[in-house]
This record gives structure tokens, C-alpha cells and sequence, in this order.
């Protein structure tokens, strides 16, 4: 089913309001402009979300998964959910796809504290690793549609299938989404493959390159 930005913009009103209250939430996306702010607020909204028990995941994490960067990345890296090793040190892409996706970013001049930020879709480990529920999605998503509203970046890298139609908020397969520069709210949206993908199938390193290197001149300006 799609969903409408009418409904989706109700979800995220009615989430939002849940957690501050209508008019304080306002001023505060309105007054994120610069860096300073981008970080306080940040740091603010992990503290207010942090605590989550909206879903049954709540109660099975270790740690809820908030994302890792720059708050002032003009990157913004969108997974799926954390695994085993991220619940256990509550940070995204830090067991074996992610030491992979450390070394995409070197490569590309970047790391996860520069000119990044990596999060997931859900912020708690689903049990098994199994695929995110649409409801699990349904509750999570706002914590990341805010993210992305505080900071602002300038081109969003969907890691997977998973992450990719749930932004984009249509059934498409991988194929179909990847190569394409999508439009998210006004925010340039690449889908590429996931990093665990990769180490699955070794052949889809050079495309996922070609992907990195397209990523890479976008953030420079160069297409
Ligand atoms: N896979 C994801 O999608 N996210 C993580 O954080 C780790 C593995």
C-alpha cells in the first residue's frame, strides 16, 4: 500500500507531539540553522528518544541504536536495523559490513565522524536479525524522519532494499530503485546495495563502487 504524505506527515505529528508537546517541537526544527544548533539539537533528541518503548523491540535490545556522525554531515547513511554487535555497543555498522563500510568511506575522503552521519530505519535490534515489521516501521520511521529534518543533509545513501522503500515509500526491488537519483523531501536519494550484501557476493563490489564514486561527485558538486 503507499502511503500519502498526508498520512505520513499525521504519523509524524502525532509521534512528535507525543514527545514535546506541539509548540515546542516547532520552534525547535525551525531554529536548527547552523552547527551549533544541529548538534545540541541532536544530542537533545537522542537523550528524549533514547528510552523508547513504543515497540516489542524495546523490551529485547541491549541499546537503543540512535546513529553516529557529523551532525553537520552533508551525508547521511540510512541502514536498516542493528545487529548483534550494535545492540551490544549501541552504535550502527560496526561489525562486519561496517568495517566495510569504514573502508568505502575512506575512499571516498570520509569517515563516520566526517562529513557523515549513519543511522537505521529501526533503531533497535530486531530478534534473529529478522526484516523489520511495517509496524516496527510505522513507529520508528519519525525518529528518523527528524533526523533527517535536524540535519538537513545534502545527499541521502540508502544502504539495502529495506532502508530504500521505506524512504522512498514504494515495493520496489533493489534493482529498481539503485541507479537513480531520487528526491526525498527536497534531499538528493541514492539506493545502493547494503554492505552486508557485499560480503555476501564479491561481484557486487565494483557496482557498489561505481555507486560511491557517483556519491562522491554529487557531495563535490560535480554532477
Ligand atoms: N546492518 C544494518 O542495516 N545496520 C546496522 O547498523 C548494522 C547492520
Amino acid at each position: 500500500m503507499e502511503v500519502t504524505s498526508n498520512e505520513l506527515i499525521r504519523r509524524y505529528l502525532e509521534q512528535t507531539q507525543s514527545l514535546y508537546g506541539k509548540e515546542l517541537f516547532i520552534h525547535k526544527v525551525v531554529n536548527a540553522q547552523n552547527g551549533e544548533d544541529r548538534t545540541q539539537l541532536l544530542a537533545e533528541y537522542k537523550q528524549e528518544i533514547s528510552a523508547c518503548l513504543k515497540c516489542p523491540l524495546g523490551k529485547t535490545r541491549k541499546s537503543f541504536v540512535f546513529g553516529v556522525g557529523d551532525p553537520n554531515a552533508r551525508l547521511m547513511l540510512v541502514g536498516e536495523a542493528p545487529g548483534a554487535e550494535e545492540d551490544r555497543l549501541g552504535e550502527p555498522f560496526v561489525g562486519r559490513a561496517g568495517k566495510l563500510l569504514d573502508k568505502i568511506l575512506a575512499a571516498i575522503k570520509r569517515s563516520r565522524t566526517k562529513d557523515v552521519f549513519i543511522c537505521n530505519v529501526l533503531k533497535c535490534r530486531p530478534p534473529n536479525n529478522r526484516d523489520p515489521l511495517p509496524s516496527e516501521v510505522e513507529l520508528c520511521e519519525p525518529y528518523l524522519i527528524h533526523q533527517i529534518q535536524i540535519i538537513k543533509p545534502h545527499l541521502i545513501v540508502a544502504l539495502g532494499r529495506i532502508a530504500g522503500k521505506t524512504l522512498l515509500k514504494q515495493e520496489l526491488m533493489l534493482k529498481e530503485m539503485r541507479g537513480k537519483l531520487h528526491d526525498y523531501q527536497g534531499i538528493p536519494l541514492i539506493v545502493t546495495y547494503h554492505p552486508a550484501a557485499l560480503l555476501r557476493n564479491q561481484a557486487l563490489k565494483y557496482p557498489a563502487w561505481e555507486d560511491f564514486k557517483w556519491v562522491q561527485s554529487i557531495l563535490e558538486g560535480k554532477s
